[in-house]
This record gives C-alpha cells, structure tokens and sequence, in this order.
C-alpha cells in the first residue's frame, strides 16, 4: 500500500497532533465546478458518472486539482443502496431523485431485504480506483445514508417538504418503519465494510434528515440504527483505524446521544456554536464543520473572517476537522471556495502550537 502523504485528515478525526486544521467540503465535487458539468455532459447523466468508475475517479480528483484540500470524497450518492434493493432509482430534470417503486403497502415493505452487495460492485470499483489514482495523496472518504434518511427518499418516493407518509407510519404503523430501518442498517453495514475493503480510509454516515423527527422519535428511528452500523463496522485496514464520522442535519440538540454511539466524529451543521459543542462532548469524539455554506456567497474577506471565528470558537488544539455544514451550493464560486480552503490552512497554525 502507498505510503500517505498528507494524513492530517486522519490524525485530526483522532485528536492526534496537526500542525493545521484540515479541510474537505461536503459535495466537494459537483456542479458549482465548470469541470464537473463538462465531465457531466460527456457522462450523460449523473447516473453515468456514478456507475462509470473511471468517470466517478475523474470527478472526485477535480476539487483536489483547484484545492489543496486533505481529504477526497467517492463520487457515488446515498441513493444507490436502495437502488440496489429494486426501488428504481431516477433523476428527473430540475426535480432531484425519485423513486419508481416507493415502499407504500404493507406487501413492498414486508418483501424488503438487504440485496446482493454485487449490484453496487460498480461503487467499490470506484472507491479502487479513486484510491489508485489518488496515490496516497490525501485519504479517501466512503459515505452512505443513514437508515432513516434513506426510508425518508423510499417511502416518500423522493424529496418531501413534510414527509407525511414516513411520520403517518411512524406515528401508525411504527412496526413497518422498524422492518425498514433493520434492513436499512444492516444492508448500510455490510455497503460501508465493502468500501472499507476497496480501500476507503475513513466513512461519513449522511442523516440528512434524522433533525425531522421529535426528541423521542430520533432516538428510537434514527440514532439506534446508526449506533447498530457503528457497532458492525471494520474499524481498521492496513493497520491504521478507519474513523466514523456521524453528521445529523438539525441535531445539535441531541450531541451528547450522537458522541455516545461508537462514532470517531460527529459532524455539525452551522446553527451549533462549535466552541459550546466541543465542551459537551468533551474528549469523546472530534467534530467536523461548521461553516454555513452559505457563507460562501460573501466576498472572500467575509469567508476569512466567519473561518477564523469558527476555529477560533474551536479553539486550542486537535480535534477539529473543518468543514460546511451542509453541501456547497451549486451557485458557490470556486474561487470563494479557493479562498476558504487557503484561509482555514493559514488561520488555523496558531491553534496547534
Ligand atoms: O460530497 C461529495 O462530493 C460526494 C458526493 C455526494 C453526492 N451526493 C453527489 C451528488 C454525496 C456524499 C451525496 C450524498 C447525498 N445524496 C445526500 C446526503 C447529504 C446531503 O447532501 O444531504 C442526499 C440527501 C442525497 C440525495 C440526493 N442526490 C439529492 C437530494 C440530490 C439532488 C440535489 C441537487 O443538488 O440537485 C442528489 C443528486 C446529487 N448527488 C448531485 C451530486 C453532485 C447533483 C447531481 C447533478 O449533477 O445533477
């Protein structure tokens, strides 16, 4: 295995010494960048990008040939396990993902079971490839969705405002919505351990929308069924840990549960004050954010001067994994972006000294 050179990413997400805080951007690679559009185009879709190994390595190096970023992320998305599962995963024009066959009736859901991984070989593939391509110039970041945020797309069918079917079967049928989420964690462990074997250095669990539920419901539907995938998870290749990071949208209110489950991280959106986060979960866990994506529509001084309030919110040490706290929006500038990346790297020096 090649040696890594820059493993800042890793030592941080261990609250191991760095000499700087390091940097990745959710959605990272996308379509804020010129040259993902045209690797887009040629792809024909973003299916095609995604099912293409070559194209998906093609699309992930790209942020990291503008930005001296220390971590790569798999260009796949959360929605190919149930894709897998037979759901019929689409992107309609301008509409986001849908479903052709979401979980509606008692029968679909009871006939659910965790698929055969080698419908997904097509994403280890990937992450093999992105690992040779990459060699060893930054660590490699495998993903998926967490259970409940992927019964939220299965049973809706799509994105949703409201999502009334799933909180109609939560609040009625709640033995359906656990049939569903105990198929999502396990088919979520064996997809992340797969990864894990192709080469992925370190995994995200997305929970998107986890924050949607009440104080009782995401305890019960969404942090226990991620708390089931971290207690199946490889945590080591090649003789060096594979750190979890577990990033709830919304979940600020609930840090202490989420630092509880196992997990090396837990990402945080940018309503948290980061500095108040780290004293609540203590030495537990490192945490990853938490600049408002958003922020990156203000000119390069502002985006200088909102990172530099957050690692400085942080404070004095290891443990802090810089990041959005959300994906970048397809409207963001590169060059912002270049100018957050450069920022955090220069701003941060002084906290690890
Ligand atoms: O971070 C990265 O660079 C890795 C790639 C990545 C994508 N999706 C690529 C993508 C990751 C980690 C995801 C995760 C994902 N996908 C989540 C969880 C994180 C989050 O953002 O909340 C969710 C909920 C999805 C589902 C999904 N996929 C939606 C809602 C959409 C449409 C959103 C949009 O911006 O239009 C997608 C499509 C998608 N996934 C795109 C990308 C780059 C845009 C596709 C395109 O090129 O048109």
């Amino acid at each position: 295995m090649t040696q890594l050179k820059n493993d800042t990413f890793l030592r941080a997400l261990l609250k191991e010494p760095v000499e700087y805080t390091p940097i990745w951007m959710m959605r990272q690679a996308g379509r804020y960048l010129p040259e993902y559009r045209a690797t887009r185009a040629r792809a024909g879709s973003f299916m095609g990008l995604c099912t293409s190994p070559d194209y998906a390595t093609e699309v992930t190096l790209q942020p990291l040939e503008r930005f001296p970023l220390d971590a790569a992320i798999l260009f796949s998305d959360i929605l190919t396990v149930p894709d897998a599962m037979g759901l019929g995963l689409y992107f309609a024009e301008g509409e986001g993902p849908k479903f052709e066959r979401p979980l509606r009736d008692e029968t679909a859901i009871r006939a659910l079971s965790v698929p055969a991984l080698d419908k997904l070989q097509y994403v280890f593939d990937a992450v093999s490839s992105i690992r040779k391509a990459l060699d060893g110039r930054v660590p490699l970041i495998g993903f998926s969705g967490s259970p409940f945020t992927l019964a939220c797309y299965m049973i809706e069918g799509g994105g949703s405002d409201d999502f009334r079917n799933v909180k109609a079967m939560l609040y009625s049928r709640p033995e359906l919505l656990h049939h569903i989420l105990a198929v999502n964690a396990q088919t979520v462990t064996d997809y992340l351990n797969a990864q894990i074997d192709a080469g992925a250095q370190a995994v995200q669990i997305f929970d998107t929308w986890g924050g949607a539920l009440s104080h009782a419901a995401y305890k019960e539907f969404s942090l226990a069924y991620m708390q089931r995938i971290v207690a199946g998870l490889k945590r080591e290749a090649d003789g060096r840990r594979v750190p979890v990071i577990v990033f709830t949208k919304n979940g600020g209110q609930w840090l202490e549960e989420i630092a509880a489950i196992g997990a090396d991280c837990v990402g945080l959106d940018w309503t948290t004050d980061i500095g108040l986060a780290r004293a609540r979960v203590g030495d537990k866990v490192a945490l990853q954010g938490n600049f408002d994506p958003n922020a990156l529509f203000g000119s390069p001084a502002a985006i200088e001067a909102e990172a530099g309030r957050i690692l400085t919110a942080y404070g004095q040490g290891s443990g802090h994994v810089f990041n959005l706290g959300h994906g970048i929006s397809q409207h963001a500038d590169p060059e912002h972006a270049a100018a957050l990346v450069v920022a955090v790297h220069r701003l941060s020096r002084p906290f690890h000294q």
